[in-house]
């Protein structure tokens, strides 16, 4: 790996760490039966859209970049948003928020030990910035999840 390609793999753990401070400050504050919340058409109980990010992780990153096994048998049965229709998602057998956590603390850490190992090439670098953007996007979704079930932020 040459010093470019190291310089991006950090930045791009650094972005990874970042997004991941960012998706828990917006639930760490919430009880656990907020973090399931109302069957709404425009949100996800947040207990399963936080495990939906780390398995979309898992699956473009490790899974199929990496040719890893799953880390949960169970994983792609709750979180593959593609084949789990929305209205259902509250009837799962979701994982505990412990549980939840521990299986995002996990992908990511497999991820950062990756990079440290990968030659981050473009296509790497797709699947990175992917799960990157993807977890992006879903903060804005569970900052307006939040605005609409009325969660107010409390200063940190
Ligand atoms: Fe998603």
């Amino acid at each position: 790996m040459d010093a470019h390609a190291k310089g991006s793999a950090s930045e791009l753990a650094q972005g990874l760490v970042d997004a991941r401070a960012r998706t828990l400050a917006l639930i760490s504050d919430l009880a656990d039966e907020q973090l399931m919340g109302p069957r709404l058409p425009i949100a996800n109980p947040l207990l399963w859209e936080i495990g939906h990010v780390a398995w979309f992780q898992e699956k473009w990153v490790l899974r199929h970049r990496g040719k890893a096994g799953p880390i949960r048998e169970d994983a792609d049965a709750l979180y593959d948003s593609i084949a789990i229709a929305h209205d259902t998602r509250w009837d799962l057998p979701l994982p505990s928020r412990e549980e939840t956590l521990a299986y995002m603390q996990k992908v990511m850490n497999r991820i950062i030990e990756r990079l440290g190992s990968i030659d981050l090439d473009r296509e790497e670098s797709y699947f990175h910035y992917l799960a990157l953007f993807h977890e992006d996007m879903h903060d804005e979704a569970f900052t307006y999840t939040r605005q609409i079930l009325g969660y107010r932020f409390r200063p940190v």
